[in-house]
């Protein structure tokens, strides 16, 4: 089967085949398990590079703050997940994904486009509090 090219290959090669036939009780159950586990205990620097692109944004190119998705400490707000303490190699990746527009979602990919790899390290950095 061709595969649609706007899927990260990574979530096609590893997740893909674990999820296509299960049933909606089941998403619903390992969902509301995983929601339940406690959060990373993170301490996000409190200045640099990184942390000015993720409470400001790039205003002067148009790129939305994430703070104002993701919230302040970056725990998550509505359909935008929870950031703080996530691994940074795994924090990277997704941002070269939607970078790439290898995986889609159009307010992501609309900043992301705009970031350069030292931004991205940065940015990936200061949300795993490194
Ligand atoms: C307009 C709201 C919005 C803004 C602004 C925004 N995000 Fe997101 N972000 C989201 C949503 C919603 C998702 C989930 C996308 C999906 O469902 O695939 C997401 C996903 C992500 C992910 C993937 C997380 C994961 O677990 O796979 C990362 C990393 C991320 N955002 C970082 C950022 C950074 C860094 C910025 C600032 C440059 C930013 N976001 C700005 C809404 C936003």
């Amino acid at each position: 089967m061709e595969q649609p090219i706007d899927q990260s290959p990574h979530a096609i090669d590893n997740m893909w085949s674990e999820v296509v036939e299960m049933p909606d009780n089941t998403k619903r159950d390992l969902a509301g398990a995983f929601a339940v586990l406690p959060a990373p205990q993170v301490m996000l620097g409190a200045s640099g590079p990184g942390r000015d692109l993720y409470q400001r944004g790039l205003p002067e190119q148009g790129v939305a703050s994430c703070a104002g998705c993701h919230g302040e400490v970056a725990d998550g707000k509505g359909a935008a997940p929870r950031l703080a303490g996530q691994k940074p190699d795994y924090l990277k990746m997704q941002l070269w994904a939607f970078n790439l527009t290898a995986r889609v979602h159009g307010p992501m990919n609309a900043g992301a486009l705009k970031f350069s790899p030292a931004q991205i390290d940065a940015l990936a950095n200061y949300l795993a509090g490194k």
